[in-house]
Order: structure tokens, then C-alpha cells, then sequence
């Protein structure tokens, strides 16, 4: 079965960001000149999904008008003739591409997020973008795969859940769902076991998910059964890892790199790589960069 369907959940609160975040959803923040949420849908739709699925809050507004027409801006674009920009602002949401926007009514976990969109969803299996988590394909700048078109492709020979996964050094298990796989070093591993967030003492393994998911619709009544679990929240990670058993769940090695957004180092590398693959930027900032090393 075709992947048609990306959830976005975009409910969090964003506080690692404050204050930054306090009016603006981190979502929002630009890497560069293009915000997080914008990086996840483009990679949503470059795997052939048209139909975006938000799952916000409260004060998270400013992802509904960016995905929308802004009408004053665009007639001025066009009676000044700037047919770039207006190409710019109409690309943001492609004719073919749908959004649709749930509200999550509480912040009640990464789960519970997936499980408000399991009416739009329906039957059929679905990606989870987690927009934070920034991800660019090994050769995506040289028009290669980005790492959800890898996953849907892995999808199409594995069908099943499947798990972008990378190692991390063992300090950081904690920060991560941890898989325990068969065959550790394939590109393609069938997870026997999955935890939220364990202490290295305690990890399966270093094979951490990063945010991007190809889900079945089994997960909906699986996160349904959990109880609480790690940080008082309702993991996705105890839904998908109660389908182990009932269902195939893979592990995927992307090929690429993840930048975890969701902190300020992460944030930090994302701006200035993306400002060095710029062209238009790539000089400046480069000299920029030796002249502050070397004062
Ligand atoms: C979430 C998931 C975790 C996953 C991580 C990837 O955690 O719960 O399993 O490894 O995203 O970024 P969060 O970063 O929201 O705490």
C-alpha cells in the first residue's frame, strides 16, 4: 500500500527554546530562511504524500497561516512584479497537497499526539515527521533521495512499521527510543525490542529512532492499550514496541545526517551547514567563520 498521509505532531511546547519560543511555535524558528516545519513537509511531499496532517496546540497558529494563502502579501508581490518571491510564497503549499490541522487538546505525549489523527488517517499506513529532528539525505543536495523517500522505499520491500534509526554514542540513550534488532549492522534489522528513553546502563543497545516513522494502522489501538510510561507521558515508542510480536517492525540506517533541532548545538549545526551548502551564502560565512576562529 502506498504512504499518501504524514502526521506532524507540532503540539510541544517548545521551552528548551525559551524565550524565543514564547509567542512563536518552535516549529516555526527559521534554519536559515526556511522554518522547521517547512524542511519536514517539503520532505513529506518530495516521498509522494499530499496529504499533511498537523496535530497542534494552543498558540500555534503561525503553522496554519504559513501552509495558507496570504492574501495582502502576494498582491503586493505581484503588483511590484517580484515573480520570484511571489514562486517562493506559492511553493510553500503546492496546488496538489492538502493540509488539515487536529487539535491536540493536551500535551499528553508523542502517542497520544498519533492518536488524534487516527480518524483522518484511517485505515491505511502513514509517516510521523517530527519536525525538530532536521533531516537531509546523504546526496539530497545533488537531487538524491531524502531520508523519508528512503524510508518508503525500504517500506516497499519490508512492509511494516519502519524506524529511522542511528548509533549514538552510549551516554546518550537516555535522550532516545532504543531498538534491539537482529543483525545489528544491516541497513534493514528486524527490531525484537524497543524502550523509551533508558539509561545507558540499562539500553539494548546504541541504535537510537530518530523522527521519522512509517506507521501501520495497528499502532492506534496498540498506543491505545499503554498505560503511562516514560516522563508520565503516552509513548508512541510502548505502542509501536507492543506490535512487536503481532506485527513487523523494522529498523532502517538512513543514509544522512539527523540535526536535532530540538537543542541549541543541533540548531547551531543546521544553520551553519545549510548556510554553507547555500551559494549565495556559503563565501561570506566561510570567511566569516576562519576571521572569528582566528580572532
Ligand atoms: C521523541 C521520541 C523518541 C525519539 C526522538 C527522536 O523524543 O519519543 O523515541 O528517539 O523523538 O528525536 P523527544 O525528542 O520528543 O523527547
Amino acid at each position: 500500500m502506498r504512504i499518501q498521509k504524514a502526521v506532524f505532531p507540532v503540539g510541544g511546547l517548545g521551552t528548551r527554546f525559551l524565550p524565543a519560543t514564547k509567542a512563536i511555535p518552535k516549529e516555526m524558528l527559521p534554519v536559515v530562511d526556511k522554518p522547521l516545519i517547512q524542511y519536514a513537509v517539503e520532505e513529506a511531499y518530495a516521498a509522494g504524500i499530499r496529504e499533511m496532517i498537523f496535530i497542534t496546540g494552543r498558540h500555534k497558529r503561525a503553522i496554519g497561516d504559513h501552509f495558507d494563502a496570504a492574501f495582502e502579501l502576494e498582491y503586493e508581490l505581484e503588483r511590484g512584479n517580484k515573480t520570484e518571491l511571489l514562486k517562493l510564497v506559492h511553493d510553500i503549499k503546492p496546488e496538489d497537497m492538502d493540509c488539515v490541522f487536529i487539535r491536540q487538546p493536551r500535551p499528553l505525549g508523542l502517542g497520544h499526539a498519533v492518536l488524534c489523527a487516527e480518524r483522518v488517517v484511517g485505515n491505511e499506513p502513514f509517516a510521523v515527521l517530527l519536525a525538530d529532528d532536521l533531516m537531509l539525505g546523504a546526496r539530497q543536495n545533488a537531487g538524491g533521495p531524502t531520508v523519508l523517500q528512503q524510508m518508503v522505499e525500504a517500506y516497499r520491500s519490508h512492509p511494516g512499521t519502519v524506524l529511522a534509526v542511528q548509533d549514538v554514542p552510549k551516554e546518550e540513550t537516555g535522550r532516545y527510543g532504543v531498538v534491539d534488532v537482529h543483525g545489528a549492522h544491516a541497513e534493514i534489522a528486524e527490531v525484537f525490542a524497543m524502550v523509551e528513553k533508558p539509561k545507558p546502563a540499562v539500553a539494548p543497545s546504541t541504535l537510537a529512532v530518530a523522527g521519522r516513522y512509517i506507521l501501520t494502522p495497528g499502532v492506534f489501538e496498540s498506543i491505545r492499550r499503554q498505560p503511562r510510561g516514560a516522563g508520565g507521558e503516552i509513548q508512541l515508542t510502548d505502542g509501536i514496541a507492543a506490535l512487536i510480536g503481532e506485527e513487523k517492525v523494522y529498523a532502517f540506517r538512513y543514509d544522512g545526517k539527523r540535526y536535532d533541532c530540538g537543542s541549541k548545538e543541533g540548531f547551531l549545526q543546521a544553520t551553519i551547514d545549510l548556510a554553507l551548502a547555500n551559494p549565495a551564502l556559503s563565501a561570506a560565512v566561510r570567511a566569516h567563520m576562519q576571521a572569528a576562529l582566528a580572532a
